[in-house]
């Protein structure tokens, strides 16, 4: 087999409720993700040898054991026994720990390509399964699906069948989170009891994006701005722009983004917002 490249596309969480702490130090989740075309792109190419050789086009990225394809490709070789290696080169455009599962989504296109390249025949359900070992965010990523109702510690993932598609301005500041962080400083007392997330779907379901905006959620926000108060002014900003009918963080953040009605009001606004902020993106659901 030669060499495949695959994409490796980012999310959003349109509603995150935090529903309790676990036993085993996770939290359970009802969350609504986003597929979004915002990708990365990675090429897998099969050697001979046993090692797992990783390339990144960004500096910053390790390529080691702590990055995801890298834990992916190791957890397959062994369960599989295989002898093969490979090599790959990850094109990286998602900004990293910013929200976005940029990892997580890599993660769950090398159990694709590694699947495809080495052979394993593994249907869907048997990886989905080895990848909550990986990270819980891979599970929604090996679905293929633009919308998804992620439950339990968001690995338990629901295909949500909608045809909607929804255009973002999305502003990813320049400054790393990390989930551990922001679940630990979670004051679970202080977010909102009650449960929207069905009346969202509904809403979704209809396209009834002024709604939609006023339903985005997010119960990890208190948490994120705590840690990191600068964030404050961003959102307070992308709420000032009449185009924008909601905001909110993606997972545990620092990315945010505004829902607008059509692409033509994301690309205005992410047009006025690059004067001010480095990365700023018009995205909408793939
Ligand atoms: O599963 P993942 O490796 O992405 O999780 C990173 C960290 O985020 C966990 O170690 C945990 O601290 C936190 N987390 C959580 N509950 C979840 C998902 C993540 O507490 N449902």
């Amino acid at each position: 087999m030669k060499s495949v490249i695959l994409r490796s596309p980012a999310k959003l969480n349109l509603s995150l409720k935090v529903l309790r702490k676990r036993a085993d130090g996770y939290h359970d989740l009802k969350t609504i993700f986003e597929r979004i075309n915002l990708c990365d792109e990675i090429m897998f190419k099969p050697t001979a040898d046993g090692a797992v050789r990783i390339r990144c086009s960004h500096p910053h990225v390790p390529c080691g054991p702590k990055n995801l394809i890298f834990r992916t490709a190791r957890l397959l070789q062994e369960k599989f026994r295989v002898k093969a290696g490979v090599e790959v080169f990850l094109n990286k455009r998602i900004p990293v720990a910013a929200g976005l599962a940029g990892g997580s989504s890599n993660a769950a296109t090398a159990f694709k390509g590694l699947n495809m390249i080495w052979k394993l025949k593994m249907p869907l359900a048997e990886m989905v399964d080895l990848a909550k070992e990986v990270g819980s965010d891979v599970p929604f990523f090996l679905h293929d699906c633009s919308w998804a109702l992620g439950l339990s510690r968001g690995d338990e993932i629901h295909r949500l069948d909608l045809k909607t598609t929804l255009w973002h301005v999305l502003v990813v500041p320049r400054l790393k989170m990390y989930s551990s962080e922001v679940f630990a400083n979670l004051n679970l007392q202080l977010t909102k009891p009650g449960d929207d997330v069905n009346i969202l779907i509904r809403y979704l379901k209809n396209k009834n994006i002024i709604r939609v905006g006023r339903l985005l959620s997010n119960d990890l926000e208190s948490s994120i701005l705590e840690l990191r108060s600068s964030l404050r002014c961003i959102r307070e900003r992308l709420l000032i722009y009449k185009e924008v009918e909601g905001v909110s963080f993606s997972g545990s953040g620092p990315a945010i983004f505004g829902i607008t009605q059509n692409q033509q009001q994301a690309e205005k606004l992410q047009a006025l917002l690059s004067k001010r902020y480095s990365q700023v993106y018009a995205v909408r659901t793939l």
